[in-house]
């Protein structure tokens, strides 16, 4: 249960997210589609909200050969993720063609926005073809939560529908909705939540479709984003690019006669569950005696992997007499595999692990192991528990939930964080060590101190980490977003009262 304030009689809750939280895969035997979880913060947050609130979920299918007449299935008995609660009839499928996923997620989501909004400008490619494919699924989708709220407004003439979009996918959404709900006279609250890095002001113009962006967004009564940074930047770029009046204190944008709220709310992760899975789950490395290094990341070049094996391996050079002693588990899980820049991570990734193994490896004992796949939640509460150090260090993320998991399964003896200032977690897990990840022998000597930390240090450090954590869970931040979204109908009262 997530404890989520929430009024049945009057409100209903619709999730938009380009995923929905599972994918959906063909079994091989019966030619019956299954449910598979997919990794990533997004679906880690949201889905226990959405099942507590007897919400729906709009969203694509994960498999482009479905069409409406495949019928979505129940979660199997053996099914214990958070989303084993969506019941079929509160999934609402988007179905995306080959040719449609190919142009909008692989080419305008993740060839253009993902890279340009994590600041790595050079990576990104501006086709307008991908362009016209991305306003076309936006607007796909649309129409899809359009019946959605059609068919929840069926519930009697009071209920609201608070309409929770989530990230770069789906930015043009908020405004295609308003105009077609303004069009029918129909009333609905609409939120936008951003789990990706909003940029400043000088990278976010380089992209030719700037305006629209911005003008897609603003058609929501409150949009969600991580950290102060990032709402800065928001802010920012409406005013230099469409001229709004900016409230850089209550962070409200004017646009039209319409205000829209802009809010900082990290996100946080269900951390009683985690723990609860670190109490429960078998110990999954015999070797006790050596201490576990780990890094868990979707293999994305933003998560600073290559950096971080380097960072290592220039460890195991200046400290010899570690050699033996620590094991590096990377668990990497396979993501956006059609698109080429990840394509190449991997290679380079084996390479270098190749390298690094070939390197150091004694008879005994190899520094590095790899774990290419998805790891089930309670293997992975079990890594998380037994790791001397985690290592957190992406060159750019929004926030990144796995310094928070990993904190919360740290129920033996006291671990160190190694965090990256530049993920969003950054700004409040300040009881970490922060480092630059770019900085290599300054990240290998810090592997060495956390190494050498006395335990009254690190039990100090995780027990605050720890608090912070337990307080603001992923409940909290649900229930912050959805408290400010309904304090913005005394701003722009059409949404609430139509
Ligand atoms: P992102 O949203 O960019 O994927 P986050 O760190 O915020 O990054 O969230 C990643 C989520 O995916 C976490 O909940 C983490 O547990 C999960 N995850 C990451 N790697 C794996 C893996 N190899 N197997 C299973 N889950 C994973
Ligand atoms: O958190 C960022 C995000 O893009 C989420 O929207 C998504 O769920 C996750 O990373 C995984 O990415 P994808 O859905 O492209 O596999």
């Amino acid at each position: 249960k997530s404890g989520i304030e929430w009024n049945p009689s009057r409100e209903r809750l619709i999730v938009v997210s380009n995923r929905l939280p599972f994918v959906l895969k063909r079994d091989d035997l019966t030619g019956k589609l299954i449910r598979k979880s997919s990794a990533g913060g997004l679906v880690t947050a949201v889905a226990p909200v959405v099942v507590d609130c007897g919400g729906r979920w709009v969203g694509w299918t994960g498999d482009c050969s479905l069409t409406v007449d495949d019928e979505i299935p129940e979660a199997s008995e053996e099914d214990t993720t958070p989303t084993a609660g969506l019941l079929k009839h509160q999934v609402v499928p988007v179905y995306l063609n080959q040719q449609q996923f190919d142009s909008y997620y692989n080419g305008c989501c993740n060839g253009t926005l993902w890279p340009l909004f994590h600041s790595m400008s050079d990576r990104a490619v501006y086709s307008s073809e991908y362009w016209q494919d991305y306003i076309q699924v936006n607007q796909l989708f649309a129409d899809k939560t359009l019946e959605a709220i059609e068919f929840s407004k069926m519930d009697g003439p009071d209920i609201v529908p608070l309409i929770w979009i989530h990230d770069y996918h789906l930015t043009l959404m908020p405004s295609i909705l308003r105009q077609a709900l303004n069009e029918k006279n129909s009333n609905a609250l609409l939120g936008f939540f951003l789990h990706i890095p909003f940029p400043p002001w000088d990278i976010f113009r380089l992209l030719p479709w700037d305006d629209e962006i911005l003008l897609g967004l603003l058609g929501c009564d409150m949009i969600g984003f991580h950290i102060e940074d990032y709402c800065i930047n928001f802010l920012d770029c409406c005013h230099r690019r469409l001229g709004c009046r900016i409230d850089r204190k209550n962070l409200l944008v004017e646009y039209g006669n319409r205000i829209v709220k802009i809010a900082a709310l990290p996100i946080g992760i269900p951390f009683d569950r985690f723990q609860r899975m670190a109490e429960e789950a078998p110990r999954l490395v015999k070797e006790k005696r050596q201490k576990i290094i780990l890094g868990v990341d979707r293999l994305d070049y933003t998560k600073g992997l290559v950096h971080r094996l380097k960072a290592f391996e220039r460890f195991l050079e200046k400290h010899p007499e570690h050699i033996e002693e620590v094991i590096f588990i990377q668990i990497a899980v396979p993501s956006r595999t059609d698109v080429k820049e990840y394509q190449e991570l991997k290679e380079e990734m084996d390479q270098v692990i190749g390298r690094i193994n070939g390197r150091f490896s004694t008879a005994n004992w190899s520094p590095i192991r790899y774990i290419y796949g998805c790891v089930s939640q309670a293997e992975l509460a079990a890594y998380y528990r037994d790791a001397f150090i985690a290592m957190v260090t992406p060159l750019r993320d929004g926030m990144n939930l796995v310094a928070k998991e990993f904190v919360a399964c740290q129920i033996e003896e006291p671990g160190v964080l190694i965090l990256s200032p530049f993920a969003g977690a950054g700004e409040t897990m300040q009881e970490a060590l922060l480092i630059n990840p770019y900085k290599i022998d300054d990240v290998a000597e810090l592997i060495c101190s956390a190494l050498e930390m006395s335990r009254d240090e690190r039990e100090v450090r995780m027990k605050n980490l720890r608090r912070r954590e337990k307080v603001n869970n992923v409940d909290a931040w649900a229930q912050a977003f959805l408290k400010a979204i309904r304090s913005t109908t005394s701003m722009n009262p059409e949404s609430d009262s139509k």
